[in-house]
């Protein structure tokens, strides 16, 4: 088996990385079938801190991922060995793009670069997107924390336009079940299955499987 691997990155702090590594790693697993590991190379461990709660809440068998952490450029053969036994293998990296996450870009098949809707937020991806843009790896933009005023998504949709990066069409809004879900080292998908939130990240890993498949 060599499964996909997926990097979540921004270089900006607070984006979204840590809760959409946790809830894409949970999607793929549910609508894969595919074991799925998640990598945390991120020296702040807050995904490991969420599998630590998820163990907790769902018991150690019941997590349906396997967890490792690796730093620097260990990431690149932790993640190339966790391919050969999982379906996907999610890594979060740190805001830092220049350090730590820059392997965990290299060995990715894709990136994922959640972003809050403002502009600047935007410009500030330039390095994620150069980074994976010399390792051909396709980047593909999130958007995140999306408030339902338009005006604003008008002004992103030009900033992205002008940017002429990728971005998925699903988007996440600023929900807080997101942030409550992920308190217990659960998901959106697992507290609550008809919620807004599971909806959105129900298409969002819909279109991320179209990209991969
Ligand atoms: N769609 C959303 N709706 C509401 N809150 C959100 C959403 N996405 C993320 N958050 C909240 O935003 C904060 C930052 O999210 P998160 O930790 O996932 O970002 P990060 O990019 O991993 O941060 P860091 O750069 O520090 O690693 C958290 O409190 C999280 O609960
Ligand atoms: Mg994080």
């Amino acid at each position: 088996m060599s499964g996909r691997i997926l990097t979540v990155a921004q270089q900006k702090g607070g984006s979204g990385k840590t809760t959409l590594s946790a809830h894409l790693a949970v999607a793929l697993a549910r609508k894969s079938g595919e074991p799925v590991a998640i990598l945390d190379v991120d020296p702040q461990g807050s995904l490991g801190t969420w599998f630590e709660a998820r163990e907790e809440t769902l018991g150690e068998d019941a997590t349906g991922l396997s967890f490792r952490t690796a730093s620097g450029w260990g990431a690149r053969r932790e993640a190339r060995s966790l391919a050969k036994s999982h379906g996907f293998v999610v890594i979060d990296t740190p805001p830092k793009t220049d350090t730590d996450a820059r392997p965990a870009i290299e060995v990715a098949d894709y990136v994922f670069v959640p972003i809050q809707p403002t502009p600047v937020d935007v410009w500030a991806t330039e390095q994620t997107i150069e980074l994976a843009a010399r390792e051909k790896t396709p980047a593909l933009l999130v958007l995140n924390r999306v408030p339902s005023r338009a005006s604003l998504t008008h002004e992103m949709e030009e900033a992205i336009r002008s940017s002429g990066y990728q971005a998925l069409t699903s988007r996440l809004g600023n929900r807080t079940g997101f942030a409550a879900s992920m308190g217990q080292g659960i998901t959106v998908m697992e507290q609550a299955p008809s919620s807004k939130a599971a909806e959105e990240m129900s298409l969002l890993i819909d279109e991320i499987l179209g990209h991969i498949e």
